[in-house]
């Protein structure tokens, strides 16, 4: 059963380790290394912003949306069960103008937010050598 609870400090370290995760790393545009130091640091600023996914208790994924800009990731091995749509779902009514930015190779999270009724507004476009400008997120 999926249920969506605020952030606490029990959660920092899973969401912590799943950002760092190198199985997630490349839906993200920035891959991180954050420290506990810096993820202590940032959820005192942040971390009310966050919303946890349990699956049975378990943390299986997270979204938070800072300045708008949403941040999700569903751990590999709960990924395909509703997790991030729950997520999404959450966040939009905690944050009803938020939006995301996606790399425009990431399939299924393109996905993802169009099956939660999202579409496409903008285009960021670069000269750097990846697909879409993101912030350094979490
Ligand atoms: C993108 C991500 C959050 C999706 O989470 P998820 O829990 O697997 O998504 P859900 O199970 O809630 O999927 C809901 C809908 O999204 C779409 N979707 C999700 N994953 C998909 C995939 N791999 N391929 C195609 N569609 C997909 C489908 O429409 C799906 O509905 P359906 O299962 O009825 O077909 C997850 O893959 C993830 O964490 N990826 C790594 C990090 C990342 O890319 N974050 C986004 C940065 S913008």
């Amino acid at each position: 059963m999926i249920s969506i609870v605020p952030n606490e400090q029990r959660f920092h370290d899973f969401i912590r380790r799943l950002r760092n995760n190198p199985a997630v790393a490349a839906g993200f545009v920035e891959t991180v290394n954050i420290t506990p130091e810096q993820q202590s640091d940032y959820m005192s600023r942040f971390g009310d912003r966050y919303l946890v996914a349990l699956v049975d208790a378990q943390p299986a994924g997270y979204i938070g949306s800072i300045d708008r800009d949403i941040r999700i990731c569903v751990h590999p091995s709960y990924q395909g069960q509703g997790v991030g749509k729950a997520l999404i779902d959450a966040i939009m009514e905690k944050f009803p103008d938020s939006y995301a930015r996606i790399k425009t190779d990431n399939k299924s999270s393109i996905s993802l937010f169009e099956a939660c009724g999202f579409h496409r507004a903008f285009i960021i476009m670069t000269r750097e050598n990846r697909q879409e400008v993101s912030q350094k997120d979490e």
